[in-house]
Order: C-alpha cells, then sequence, then structure tokens
C-alpha cells in the first residue's frame, strides 16, 4: 500500500549537496510493523519526510493506496497526511501555551465533541489523564509526560500510518 522508486533526495546548502537518500525502493504492506535502523545522518529522517509526503524527492517517486504523490497537489498531500499519518518526531514540537489536550486535538481533522472525547481517552491510556487541562511547561521535567503527549497526538486523527 507504500512504496517508493529510486527515490533520491539531495540537500543543497551554499555550494555543497548532501545526498541524504539516495535511490532507496521499497514496499510496505498493510498491517506491517517497519523499523528503520541507521547511524545518525544516515536519511532515516529525510526518507520519512518523502514516504510522507512532507518533502518533495529529488528524483523518484512514492505512492500510497495506488496514487502517486507525483500526481497530489500539495493542499491534497497535506490532506492525506492529516487524515492517513500519525507522525512521533524526534522533536516534540508541542505548544507551550496550549493545554496537554489541545496539544493532543492540533493533529486531529475534526473538532467535535467525539474528537474531544478520543483524545481525553488517548491521555487516559497513557495515564495522564487528569493533566489534559494543564500546559507542557508547567508539567514534570521528566521527558516521559512529553513523549507520551507527542505520542498521543499522533494518534488523535485516527491514522493509517504512524511514523516514529
Ligand atoms: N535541512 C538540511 N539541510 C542540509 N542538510 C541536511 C538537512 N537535513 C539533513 N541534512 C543532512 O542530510 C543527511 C541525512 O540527515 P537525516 O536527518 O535524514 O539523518 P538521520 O538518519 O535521521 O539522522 P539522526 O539519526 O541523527 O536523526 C545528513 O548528512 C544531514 O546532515
Ligand atoms: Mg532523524
Amino acid at each position: 500500500m507504500l512504496s517508493a522508486q529510486d527515490l533520491a533526495l539531495d540537500y543543497r546548502t551554499g555550494g555543497s549537496v548532501a545526498h541524504a537518500v539516495d535511490t532507496v525502493s521499497l514496499s510496505v504492506e498493510q498491517g506491517s510493523f517497519v523499523g528503520l535502523i541507521g547511524p545518525s545522518g544516515s536519511g532515516k529522517s529525510s526518507l520519512m519526510y518523502l514516504l510522507s509526503g512532507l518533502k518533495r524527492p529529488t528524483r523518484g517517486s512514492v505512492a500510497f493506496g495506488g496514487r502517486d504523490y507525483g500526481d497530489i497537489s500539495t493542499p491534497g498531500l497535506i490532506r492525506l497526511r492529516r487524515q492517513r499519518f500519525g507522525f512521533v518526531f524526534q522533536q516534540h514540537f508541542l505548544i507551550n501555551y496550549l493545554s496537554t489536550l489541545e496539544n493532543v486535538m492540533v493533529g486531529a481533522v475534526k473538532r467535535n465533541h467525539e474528537a474531544v472525547a478520543y483524545a481525553q481517552e488517548l491521555l487516559r491510556r497513557i495515564g495522564l489523564g487528569d493533566n489534559s487541562t494543564r500546559e507542557p511547561a508547567g508539567m514534570s521535567s521528566t521527558c516521559s509526560p512529553t513523549i507520551g503527549r507527542a505520542t498521543a497526538g499522533a494518534w488523535s486523527s485516527s491514522p493509517t500510518i504512524r511514523r516514529c
């Protein structure tokens, strides 16, 4: 359902070029759990950006559910990500002036009572149910609540694909 063909991504800064992803082909079937390992700087995040349409490749193609990203407009790719992808980023990108619950709901496609109840349920599941109205900055300095909130956020739009 997710496939890539001869993918490449170059970063050009000043006069230099970093070949972050160099001719990668892969195929991931529905229901798969896939791990991507490699040394720091080997291009894991860059490949994730390409597979999720966050970045357009320098060369090659990606298709999800039979649709080639090259045939999808940028707003179309944004819609696809919001509806079908969940991200747990290396940096958590929490919004400090929003409550924990509001942070979880940033990725929600609809903001109705059902979505709020689902987000609250997600927080309860990861042991943060009592903290939904607190802002991230006011919480414990240990990292697990932060990671937990970020993780819950990735689940809030019932995605088909989740990335870490
Ligand atoms: N915005 C950028 N501009 C220029 N070069 C970049 C940029 N982002 C990444 N790179 C370079 O691309 C290569 C791949 O980086 P990437 O972040 O994808 O690696 P990674 O495997 O995710 O690393 P890590 O394990 O540290 O997260 C590295 O050489 C990095 O320096
Ligand atoms: Mg990375």
